[in-house]
């Protein structure tokens, strides 16, 4: 019997055997050569990859400005499109992926459909913490140039870290139940 309260994004390390059920069949280290692998498992692959890049330059610019290596009006415009661009990024494939996607896995196979309802519990635990990451930033950004602006940018640097973690656990189980899933059924029935 699966424990939901421990399945919580952030609670949980890893998806259990029984909802990822076909991990094992279809290991990471195979799936570029298997022959199912596809134009969608590829695309998906890079927008996480993509994510997990972006998201890693919003904290190299707030480490700079934290480490005293950019000033205030240097840090607002290197900050400030890379938080939007990574927020608009991830905000669009969580919505594509509840709208569009994860319908369609779960009619592949009913037993999917835990680890796709886990999966868009996920984005909205990720939502929160979006959202509270953007207050900080409003925050931070309304006292740059006060003598407040580091400890803001600390503060700020906590929250956002939170949203990373939870971020990059997601991508990783999201992965693992995904592209197996593609592998097992082809592509098609996704299109
Ligand atoms: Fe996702
Ligand atoms: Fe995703």
């Amino acid at each position: 019997m699966i424990n939901p309260p421990a399945l919580r994004l952030g609670d949980r390390a890893g998806l259990p055997d029984d909802i990822a059920f076909l991990r094992a069949d279809y290991p990471r280290g195979d799936w570029r050569v298997h022959a199912n692998f596809g134009q969608l498992a590829d695309f998906w692959l890079q927008v996480h990859t993509s994510l997990r890049h972006e998201g890693s330059e919003v904290s190299r610019v707030v480490d700079a400005f934290r480490n005293r290596q950019l000033g205030a009006d240097e840090f607002q415009r290197a900050f400030v499109p890379r938080l939007n661009g990574f927020l608009q990024h991830l905000d669009q494939h969580h919505r594509i992926e509840d709208d569009a996607y994860f319908p369609k896995f779960r009619k592949l196979d009913e037993r999917l459909v835990i680890g796709f309802d886990l999966l868009e519990t996920d984005h909205e635990l990720i939502h929160e913490r979006l959202v509270a990451t953007v207050e900080h930033a409003r925050q931070m950004i309304g006292v740059l140039s006060s003598p407040a602006a580091h400890q803001a940018a600390d503060a700020y640097a906590v929250e956002a870290e939170i949203l990373l973690d939870l971020l990059l656990k997601h991508l990783g189980d999201e992965e693992e139940l995904v592209i197996p899933a593609m592998l097992k059924h082809g592509e098609r029935p996704l299109f």
